[in-house]
């Protein structure tokens, strides 16, 4: 499976069957508008963690551009069949068999206005069985022990976690939640996009290492195994 990074929360999970694009936020990043072409992005599905503008600006183009089905919360896949988008799959907390995986969709602690003041239902994280792995996206979301009963469902081999503190958990608190699921490969996102959520790299691979454990920091654009 192929992880390509194009800042902020945004990725793209490659599977032996599909391409699955998280949280589209590129012509609006200062960090990745002149890095990632957006007309070159392909995808199956957009999954959505939450409403806000650093997760969603380039929602409805991308999902006009790539035919994807958008995978959310219902009131925002509400929001973007308002806007001519047809592909949609609501759901809620729990769990879909996809054509391509199973995705689970666990909660996080945050909030989930959409930009232009709707509703955006409650924030959400995901859990992935995909390709033989399972993998975590928790979106926007405080240090919870709602990530605890992962463990009992699950043996994650990564985590996809935010790291800039601010709005969300920071290094030191992602490097506890790792403790909370058993997951010991973490990929850091939501970090250094704006200066409230601007992160020492050094410091947080440094914490890591010394707890034995992985955190992966692939530059914007950047394409790793997994
Ligand atoms: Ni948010
Ligand atoms: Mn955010």
């Amino acid at each position: 499976m192929k992880f390509t990074f194009y800042g902020q929360s945004c990725f793209l999970l490659e599977t032996s069957t599909a391409k699955l694009l998280f949280d589209p936020f590129i012509t609006f990043n200062p960090l990745a508008k002149d890095v990632v072409d957006i007309t070159k992005i392909e995808a199956d599905y957009i999954l959505v963690s939450h409403g806000h503008a650093d997760h969603v600006a380039d929602l409805v183009a991308l999902a006009k551009q790539t035919q994807a089905t958008v995978v959310a919360m219902p009131e925002i896949t509400d929001w973007v069949t308002k806007q001519g988008i047809e592909k949609v799959h609501g759901m809620n907390y729990g769990k879909f068999e996809f054509d391509f995986g199973t995705v689970r969709m666990v909660a996080a602690t945050h909030s989930s206005g959409l930009p232009d003041g709707s509703y955006g239902g409650n924030p959400a994280g995901f859990v992935l069985e995909l390709d033989g792995k399972q993998i975590y996206f928790a979106g926007d979301t405080s240090l919870t022990v709602e990530m605890k009963i992962l463990a009992d469902l699950y043996k994650l081999d990564y985590a996809i976690l935010p790291i800039g503190g601010n709005y969300t958990m920071d290094t030191d608190d992602a490097l506890l939640a790792t403790d909370y699921f058993n997951c010991n490969q973490v990929i850091g996102v939501h970090y250094n996009t704006f200066p409230v959520i601007a992160i020492d790299t050094d410091k947080a691979l440094d914490k890591f290492e010394k707890a034995g454990k992985t955190l992966l920091l692939p530059a914007i654009g950047e394409t790793i195994s997994l």
